[in-house]
């Protein structure tokens, strides 16, 4: 397949829109900029449409999509019962970085819920991601444009290498602002679980709606047979072709742990690339959003520098620093060295 690339501007926006968003209608597939990440988009309605995301990414069919609406009141029709606190989050945090899972209609195809009885609803901000969604007409599933177990593009350079010829349309719209994927927060549990971390914080989720758990899964590896409440977190993510390794500790200790190794690539803060032979840098230290904004492309960079062994600064855990180490301790497959 030839797959057609649209360069998002101000000024072409509504034509590539409408362009991209009848490709999608009419049950092709189009790669979209988000303030996350980029999406492979298709419509959520169309079973047949969502099945070719799961040949183009190589995804396992029992992990479910997130369905991606411009307005509050799309997700009615998607839903069985909409609730208070879904109300409440939306109005705090809609458009934006935030996935809400509720019980599911009969309209979502089992190719979107993956089977599962609930559904995955998101209203990005981006306003490309928005104006080709109104285009289409339909709620659009799209999850990250990658294939299934590479780290997700946050630019169109790394959604290009994914999935060129494997899609109609990718769309470029330059570097995604947020870095990692949107926060999963699941309504259907009382209190309200946290599945996943991203860019809108556990603090920030609290605010609204008091009480929330965090899924075991967010920090710590599943033993084996355990249920994943997000199929997601079960599956070998983000992973570089690198064997990374967490280090805890402070600079100096970092730096000392490193000084007799050879061969081995440190992903550090900003900064703290001259302290070694060869380094990446994933973002300003203590500073989530900046790491977010930087780590999937750090992720990319050193497979392209060939590096095999990976020792990475520790993110920390607090607020958007979750995230990044959410991310981090999958692509390390869970190897931490405590200094
Ligand atoms: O920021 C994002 O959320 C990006 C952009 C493109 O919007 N999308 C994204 O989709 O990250 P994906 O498919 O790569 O990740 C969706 C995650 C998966 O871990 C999946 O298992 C979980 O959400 N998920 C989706 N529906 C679910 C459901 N009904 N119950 C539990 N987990 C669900
Ligand atoms: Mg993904």
């Amino acid at each position: 397949m030839t797959t057609q690339i649209l360069r998002a501007t101000t000024e072409n926006l509504s034509e590539i829109s409408k362009k991209a968003g009848a490709v999608i209608k009419d049950g092709g597939l189009v790669a979209i900029p988000t303030e996350t990440v980029y999406g492979l988009a298709a419509n959520a309605l169309d079973g047949e449409a969502v099945k070719k995301i799961f040949s183009a990414k190589g995804r396992p069919q029992d992990n479910p999509l997130i369905v991606h609406i411009t307005q509050f009141s799309e997700i009615y029709p998607l839903v069985k019962e909409v609730p208070d606190s879904a109300k409440k989050l939306a109005e705090k945090y809609w458009p934006g970085p935030l996935t809400m899972i509720l019980p599911k209609s009969d309209i979502i195809p089992n190719e979107t819920s993956g089977g599962l009885n609930t559904v995955a609803v998101r209203c990005p901000s981006h306003p490309v991601a928005r104006a080709i969604i109104k285009a289409a007409g339909v709620p659009t599933a799209a999850p990250s444009a990658n294939i299934s177990g590479r780290p997700s593009p946050t630019n169109f350079k790394y959604v290009y290498e994914d999935m060129n010829g494997k899609i109609d349309i990718i769309v470029d719209g330059g570097q995604c602002s947020v870095g990692v994927e949107s926060t999963v927060i699941t309504l259907c549990e009382k209190p309200a679980k946290l599945l996943r971390p991203g860019g809108i914080t556990l603090n920030q989720l609290e605010d609204v709606l008091g009480e929330v758990t965090v899924d075991d899964a967010v920090l710590n590896m599943l033993s084996d047979g355990e249920k994943a409440s997000s199929p997601g977190m079960k599956y070998k993510h983000y992973a570089p072709k690198a064997d990374i390794t967490i280090i805890k500790g402070n600079f100096s200790k970092f730096c000392e742990f490193l000084s007799d190794k050879t061969d081995c690539f440190a992903l550090c803060f900003d900064g703290e690339e001259q302290y070694f032979e060869n380094a990446v840098a994933y973002g300003k230290k203590d500073d989530g959003a900046s790491q977010a904004n930087r780590l999937f492309d750090a992720l990319r960079e050193l497979d392209e520098c060939g590096a095999k062994t990976v020792y990475a600064r520790d993110p920390g855990t607090d607020g958007v620093d979750l995230a990044v180490y959410n991310r981090l301790v999958r692509a390390a497959a869970f190897k931490i060295i405590e200094l």
